[in-house]
């Protein structure tokens, strides 16, 4: 029987304890994968499956998230109706489901982790579930490593047991966090009590719901997933999505300039005397002087880059960096960081190497 029309629940609180010190201020969700917050992908995701009235539960960084957000509009073709929902302390998902079950109002629901992110998106799988007779439906991931994360086994076809990062896992499937409910959910997540870790699990909910005989399906992902919480996963996932997007340029780039593979230049960026190796991606007025650029490097909007050699990372908003001799690789550098060396003119080469991590605001100048 088909299901009513399907709402979405994004979670965007959180502590994001695995991504400092990106997330002692800001939100892990912020963080821009090919110049995007890797938010708006979840919520773009959603919008493809037509689904429109978007909860979006907030803790700490709700300013953040409402600030970049806003009320939907800037989502267009279908135009997104936003919601802001507070959890008031990280109590787990599905505390999250719980704080938000007058804005879901009973109906079914997909619910996503803003930290994570689909290639492709989700489209085959809510349609799936919109379709068939499931209670819920997961998504399901094989991985090395199960015991980071919620695991599946699988009888049958339909999901027999799920566990909370079990030391000896019994299959290597993991459940990402992507996640379709009806109803049932609602009663389940009134009942729960907290876990060892003192949170209320998805995981316990969804055994719950097994345990009450409900038709618990899953779906096995036939495409590229990954939880964005640690430095390496947003490094990775940024080089997955450069290379899936299509060359463009809004921006400018002179005569003195090379360019090798896919470049995107978005509007205003200006390249001078550099060479850009794609794939890469240049943010809204980023301006890139006498540097070498690429691959695989996201520089976001708003930054000076002069004099220095940046392979491999991603660059966050407003951030000046100049003269760096060493050339940058491995890295994830935050928002407004101004980051300084001593050697005038192009960079050295590829012979000597840094890997940063650099929180918003930091500094470092070459004395
Ligand atoms: C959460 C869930 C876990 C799931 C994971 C997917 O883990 O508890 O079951 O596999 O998201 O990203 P967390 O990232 O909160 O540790």
């Amino acid at each position: 029987m088909a299901k009513d029309k399907l709402k979405g629940l994004i979670l965007s609180g959180g502590k994001g304890e695995r991504l400092r010190p990106f997330t002692y201020l800001g939100a892990k969700q912020l963080v821009p994968i090919a110049n995007k917050p890797v938010l708006f992908y979840a919520i773009e995701d959603l919008l493809a499956c037509g689904i429109t009235d978007i909860g979006i539960v907030v803790g700490d960084t709700r300013h953040q998230v409402e600030a970049a957000v806003g009320d939907g509009s800037r989502f267009s073709a279908p135009r997104a109706s936003i919601t802001y929902i507070q959890q008031d302390a990280p109590l787990g998902i599905a505390h999250a489901v719980k704080v938000a079950a007058d804005f879901l109002a009973g109906q079914p629901f997909v619910l996503y982790l803003g930290d994570n992110f689909v290639l492709g998106g989700i489209a085959p799988f809510v349609q799936r579930f919109q379709s068939d007779s499931s209670n819920c439906q997961l998504l399901l991931d094989r991985v090395d490593n199960p015991q980071s994360f919620g695991v599946a086994e699988l009888l049958d076809g339909r999901v027999a047991r799920v566990v909370e990062k079990p030391t000896q896992p019994s299959s290597d499937l993991a459940v990402i966090g992507v996640y379709m409910f009806d109803r049932h959910v609602f009663e389940v997540v009134e009942q729960l009590r907290p876990s060892p870790r003192g949170e209320l699990e998805i995981t316990d909910t969804i055994q719950y719901l097994i345990d009450q005989g409900l038709a618990v399906h899953a779906s096995v992902l036939d495409r590229f997933w990954i939880d964005t919480g640690k430095m390496d996963d947003i490094l990775e996932a940024n080089a997955v999505v450069l290379d899936a997007l299509p060359a463009s340029n809004q921006g400018s780039i002179d005569s003195a300039s090379r360019v090798t593979g896919k470049v995107i230049l978005q509007r205003g960026a200006l390249v001078a005397n550099s060479i850009l190796r794609g794939p890469l991606i240049i943010g809204e007025e980023t301006r890139i002087a006498d540097s070498e650029i690429g691959p695989y490097t996201s520089i976001y909007h708003h930054c000076q880059v002069r004099g220095s050699s940046i392979a491999g990372s991603v660059v966050m908003e407003q951030t000046t960096i100049e003269d760096v001799s060493y050339r940058i690789e491995g890295s994830l550098i935050g928002r407004y960081v101004d980051l300084r060396g001593d050697s005038a003119g192009r960079p050295e080469g590829e012979s000597r190497r840094l890997a940063l991590t650099l929180g918003d605001h930091s500094q470092i100048k070459a004395l």
